[in-house]
């Protein structure tokens, strides 16, 4: 591979979203219930509530309008495009297509829109990168199925991948299995990524309280989605041999708090279950090696059959993707020597964004890097960015000088890895337009490049804003990231 000083001349910049985070239209055109259309509006103090009834007259669900995108796809397809977007990433949902999820046949309207939408895209030289399930199943399959705990998902996902992949054969070339996968061994993905139902009712992040039956569930379920990643791997391949499929993690960097040699071990241990416990099957075929003395050290008992180990093997992806937004630190023994947050702690050397997540470019390029080594496989980053508060003034311009900085940043962090040698081959920032917060379900928190009028609870004219960053990342792409 030739070395770079820039980046290559056909990266792919553009921006992500996801379905259940901005398309609103939660009940029409045949589609189901999704886990995330259960799930009330919460902050960072409050968590999300999942309810079994959709009670609308006590609660605000977020995912129920998005940024009604549903509505606005032709508008917004047409915004990227001007800031100059080679590729958008977006997901389907899945209750789109087979409403209750183990539907004999799927829902024609759903397989419709999504066509319109990638259509729309090609209209204007943007190519769909397309993410299978971001954070969204039917709300049937974790009500009646347990979710992913149960091995029956595996044939009911490469169901619904067959028809997605063939449906779209020639207008989609890329795909990513499962958002944040790794997401699935603590608290937070319980539910997201793997339609666990907690028995708290709510969506959490501590995970000091979780039972070992549950956390045994939760490796369970793991499992089973990544035996359904590798599944549909080969067969996208066997669909269409030019269509590649990627994993895509949340992209986790732990540093040691002190160099004491047990905090050093800790950041280790800590980048390898939150990374490489999943990686490593997606880009090697197997479980690392580590893997059986930390079930046996967790008491965890996984069901496996021979067959899970042939299609990893088979079923290895062919690029890398990931999100990165901050870094942790690990300690041994955490004895409060600074702030704990969701997944480590604080760094306490590090500035935060008003959410409390550390603003951290070179981690990224240190992340960049350690992926490549490992893997040696095109990377992108399919997710990266800062949630904020904006403010429209009344010219109408939104001054968002915060979310350049922070994208500044990391694009100069991004070339200094490229300059590194890493095959880093695209980027989209998060989030192409302003829509729900995952985690918090607000509004508030915003992301895009373009703001959208519309509060924490639906109201607002849904208008669409261009953002000072949206000018700023249009220069970006012209100048294929010289101009910063
Ligand atoms: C990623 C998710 O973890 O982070 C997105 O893939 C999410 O869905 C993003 O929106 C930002 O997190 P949040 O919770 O601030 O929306």
């Amino acid at each position: 591979k030739k070395k770079l000083n820039e980046f290559p001349p056909n990266f792919l910049w553009g921006g992500a979203t996801a379905a259940t985070q901005c398309e609103g239209a939660w009940n029409v055109a045949g589609k189901g219930d999704s886990i995330l259309d259960h799930c009330t509006n919460g902050d960072k103090n409050h968590p999300r509530l999942i309810t079994n009834e959709i009670d609308t007259s006590r609660y605000f669900y977020p995912s129920h309008y998005g940024c009604k995108q549903y509505e606005y796809y032709e508008e917004d397809i047409k915004l990227f495009a001007e800031a100059g977007f080679k590729i958008y990433r977006l997901s389907i949902n899945w209750s789109r297509i087979y409403p209750n999820g183990d539907d004999d046949l799927p829902n024609f309207e759903g397989l419709e829109y999504y066509r319109k939408v990638f259509e729309k895209c090609l209209s204007f030289g943007i190519e769909p990168v397309v993410t299978m399930t971001h954070y969204d199943m039917p709300w049937n399959l974790a009500l009646k199925y347990g979710g992913w705990k149960n091995r029956k998902l595996i044939d009911l996902f490469v169901k619904y991948a067959k028809t997605i992949i063939t449906e779209y054969k020639g207008l989609v070339k890329r795909w990513l299995t499962f958002n944040e996968i790794n997401f699935g061994t603590v608290s937070y993905g319980e539910y997201v990524t793997s339609g666990i139902i907690p028995k708290k009712g709510c969506i959490i992040m501590d995970d000091s309280e979780a039972t070992l039956d549950e956390v045994n569930d939760r490796f369970q379920a793991l499992h089973h989605e990544l035996v359904a990643s590798a599944k549909v791997v080969k067969l996208a391949h066997s669909i269409d041999p030019s269509i590649s499929v990627g994993c895509m993690v949340c992209g986790f960097a732990y540093y040691p708090i002190s160099c004491k040699p047990e905090d050093i071990a800790q950041a280790q241990r800590d980048m390898e279950i939150w990374n490489y416990y999943c990686m490593d099957v997606m880009c090697k075929g197997k479980y690392p090696y580590w893997a059986e003395r930390y079930w046996d050290d967790h008491h965890i008992k996984l069901t496996i059959v021979d067959e899970d180990f042939k299609d990893f093997k088979e079923g290895i992806v062919d690029f890398v993707s990931f999100s990165y937004y901050r870094t942790d630190c690990s300690q041994a023994n955490q004895q409060k020597l600074t702030e704990k947050t969701n997944f480590g702690l604080k760094n306490p050397l590090l500035d935060a964004t008003q959410w409390g997540w550390t603003i951290d470019p070179d981690g990224l390029r240190w992340l960049l890097n350690e992926f490549y080594n490992r893997y040696e496989k095109p990377l992108i980053i399919v997710e990266n960015g800062i949630g904020a508060y904006d403010q429209k003034e009344e010219d109408e311009a939104i001054h968002d000088f915060e979310r350049i900085e922070y994208l500044k940043k990391h694009i100069k962090a991004m070339k200094e890895a490229i300059r590194d040698g890493v095959d880093l081959i695209g980027y989209t920032c998060w989030s192409a337009i302003d829509i729900v917060s995952a985690s918090t379900g607000e509004f508030k928190k915003r992301y895009g490049l373009i703001y959208v009028d519309a509060d924490d609870y639906g109201h607002g004219s849904y208008k669409r804003y261009k953002k000072d960053s949206f000018f700023w990342y249009k220069k970006v792409i012209e100048s294929n990231g010289e101009i910063l």
